[in-house]
């Protein structure tokens, strides 16, 4: 029997399906429109993925990119909590299920693990083409539970090991943003929440991190403390990128010949459990010089420091050079 494929992988493929047959302009049609939709405020009465073909758009262009910054901070959350796994997963927003086959990368290597997931969205069209894109993933993907529902006030989430909410907060008021943090810190045990790495992206994550301290929680990642962000206000942001393979739609849309592009994201990982945050994180792409990295930190005791690693610190150094901008730091010990 021939090995399964990795979760990217599948769901690459799976995104790849979605276009067959869709002539080329249409669906780069339908992104435009898509864009020029997310562009500015969002609208916050009315779903903006009204039909099919926004999905299907929102699905081939954005997911792998939403895909990959929520694996970047389930990957934060797992290396705080070793041992950990969510047994049961409640994605709020969830659209077409990117945060759902994230964590099925992140945790799909245990064998016997089991897991229920829900996806909880108001745009019914995304939650069909979500179970469809589904149906080719893993068990625990294809036994997703997908429920129409709209945040505010008046939602009651089930209670969950993991609750995620990614590229959501923007598309809400201010209201409703409080009341599902709140709610979210209510029914989880570990809560992830992702937003653009965009000034006001990172904003809202602030707002959440600190709704969530307040709440009882403890910073998992990406932060290496639970005091206050150490960035002074309006003079940079926290956030991250994540390396993202860029389909033919994307290279139609966006024009460009390079096979990849980088996504920036904002994002927090909390829990209510133990867990064991990084002593430092790096927070800018590693600059390597002559027999030196320079590398940019938030630390546990001295907030932002920069900090040089030469070849005079042996193994240190040869880590360093392999460190990457988001890593925690020093690398774990194997
Ligand atoms: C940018 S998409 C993100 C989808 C998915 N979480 C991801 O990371 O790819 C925002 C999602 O939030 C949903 N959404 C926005 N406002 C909502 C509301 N008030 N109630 C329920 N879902 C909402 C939208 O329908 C959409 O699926």
């Amino acid at each position: 029997m021939n090995a399964p494929l990795p979760t990217a992988d599948t769901l690459r493929a799976a995104l790849a399906g979605l276009l067959d047959g869709l002539p080329p302009k249409q669906a780069a049609q339908a992104v435009d429109r898509l864009i020029s939709n997310y562009r500015g405020a969002t609208p916050t009465d009315a779903p903006v993925l009204r039909d099919r073909s926004d999905v299907a758009a929102y699905a081939a262009y954005r997911m792998p990119a939403t895909f990959e910054a929520v694996r970047a901070a389930l990957a934060g959350l797992a290396a705080a909590a070793p041992g950990w796994e969510p047994g049961s997963h409640l994605d709020v927003g969830g659209g077409t299920g990117a945060a759902v086959w994230a964590a099925d990368a992140t945790w799909e290597a245990r064998p016997g693990a089991s897991r229920t997931t829900t996806v909880l969205d108001w745009a019914e069209p995304a939650l069909a083409l979500g179970r469809e894109l589904a149906a080719s993933g893993a068990p625990a993907l294809r036994a997703t539970d997908w429920r129409r529902a709209r945040i505010g006030a008046a939602l009651a989430l089930p209670e969950s090991d993991l609750v995620t909410v990614s590229y959501v907060l923007k598309e809400l008021t201010e209201q409703d943003r409080a009341a599902l943090v709140t709610e979210a810190a209510r029914a989880g045990q570990a809560v992830v929440i992702v937003e653009p790495g965009t000034p006001d992206g990172y904003l809202r994550i602030i707002e959440a991190r600190d709704r969530l301290i307040e709440a009882g929680f403890r910073i998992a990642a990406p932060c290496p403390h639970n005091d206050a962000c150490p960035i002074e206000p309006g003079t940079d942001w926290c956030h991250f990128a994540a390396r993202v393979s860029r389909s033919s739609l994307h290279r139609q849309v966006k024009g460009g010949s390079l096979p990849y592009e980088d996504e920036k994201f904002s994002y927090v990982a909390a829990v209510r459990f133990d867990a064991r945050p990084a002593q430092a994180r790096v927070t800018r792409k590693p600059q390597i010089r002559k027999g030196q990295v320079l590398l940019e930190l938030c630390t546990v005791d001295d907030g932002l420091r920069k900090e040089t690693v030469t070849k005079r610190h042996g193994s240190l150094y040869r880590a360093a050079r392999d460190t990457a901008w988001g890593d925690s730091w020093p690398p774990p010990e194997e």
